[in-house]
């Protein structure tokens, strides 16, 4: 795979059979899909606005160092997305991209100033309707040198922040028409002032992406001391489930008809109609947790039993008894998206859930 054989049997490696056989789909390169469609739209932005300057790069292989995953954008060292809880292993050094970030340093690197890199990423994560362990996002670079901002009598900080601003607002329009948008003050390892762009839609604050300008450290190794830069980094999920009306993340999977022939290349409005809803089932399971129990790790036992049937793994009780022990009860729903399950089905996986986590997890089931 992308030229590298994956290695399954490393001590290290926490990559389950369910997200291998993602590697490859790659989604967001189907131009009927919602995730290619919106792609596209975002490039239509780029290329109008900037003149066809930015690169495009939707095919670099998901399987990163860590060094380019985490060290390239200064991650620190004891960040929590390093951790075997959150982020795909494939061995101690190599593991599958939590972000499209990966990709910034070596980019620069090879002297590309204005580009657009989109792919799967890979996190490990809670089970709900806008949570799925691969999905999809987009990276933007752009690189000035000091003849852009020296007319300005800005610095170069503010200049690529105000460009930043002004870019990501335009696109922002571009995809969903006159809305209201804020700007949120934040913090990410990799840039300095950095910021999240929120839109107003459907009575909610939507968070739309994260960006700022480039720690210029990044741009020091990759040979560029003299410049400044903006990036940004967007989940295609989220604007898509918004945009195309798309109410569970699990259906961006789907192959059924009834979701895939509802989209169109290059039409970006388009509302998708819930072809059926199926009833919903409702097991809740109790244990004694212990120092090593993880959200996530339950969640990736519930997906490898019931695959996308899993809808929700939802904490609904949690006490510590007088010995100290806690408690922990979990609310699991299962739904198909695409027909009826039957008590039979869903009873088979409750116990199949039940056994692999009380021996894989060592809790006392309740
Ligand atoms: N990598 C960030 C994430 O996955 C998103 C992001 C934020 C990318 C700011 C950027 C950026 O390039 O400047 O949450």
């Amino acid at each position: 795979f992308c030229g590298t054989d994956v290695v399954k049997d490393e001590p290290t490696n926490n990559v389950p059979d369910l997200i291998f056989t993602k590697l490859g789909l790659q989604l967001h390169r189907r131009d009927n899909h919602p995730l290619g469609i919106l792609k596209n739209a975002i490039y239509e932005y780029f290329d109008s606005n900037y003149n066809n300057q930015f690169l495009k790069f939707d095919d670099l292989c998901p399987i990163v160092t860590t060094k380019q995953n985490f060290d390239d954008v200064l991650v620190p060292a004891d960040h929590v997305s390093r951790s075997y809880n959150d982020t795909y292993y494939i061995d101690a050094e190599t593991v599958l991209r939590c972000h499209t970030s990966a990709h910034q340093a070596e980019l620069l690197r090879k002297g590309y100033t204005n580009f657009l890199v989109t792919g799967d990423v890979y996190r490990r994560d809670s089970i709900d309707s806008t949570h799925y362990p691969v999905f999809h996002q987009m990276e933007g670079v752009r690189v000035f040198s000091p003849n852009d901002w020296k007319d300005s009598g800005m610095d170069g900080t503010s200049y690529a922040a105000d460009d930043l601003k002004a870019s990501l607002e335009g696109l922002a329009r571009h995809l969903f028409g006159a809305v209201e948008m804020r700007w949120v003050d934040t913090y990410f390892p990799f840039t300095n002032p950095s910021f999240e762009l929120e839109i107003y839609f459907q009575e909610k604050w939507l968070e739309v992406l994260g960006c700022g300008v480039m720690e210029q450290e990044i741009l020091k190794r990759g040979g560029k001391t003299d410049n400044v830069a903006w990036a940004f980094g967007l989940g295609l999920e989220r604007l898509a489930m918004v945009l195309f009306d798309i109410p569970d993340i699990r259906l961006f999977w789907s192959t059924d008809k009834r979701f895939t022939s509802q989209f169109t290349k290059g039409q970006l409005g388009i509302k998708f109609k819930p072809f059926s809803k199926y009833p919903p089932c409702y097991k809740d399971m109790s244990f004694w947790i212990n120092d090593s129990f993880t959200e996530n790790n339950l969640c990736e036992i519930v997906r490898g039993v019931a695959g996308d049937l899993a809808e929700e793994v939802q904490l609904i009780d949690n006490f510590t008894n007088k010995k100290g022990m806690t408690s922990h009860c979990y609310r699991i729903t299962y739904r198909s998206m695409e027909r009826s399950l039957t008590d039979e089905e869903i009873n088979e996986l409750q116990w199949n859930v039940r056994d692999q986590v009380q021996s894989q997890m060592n809790v006392e089931l309740r």
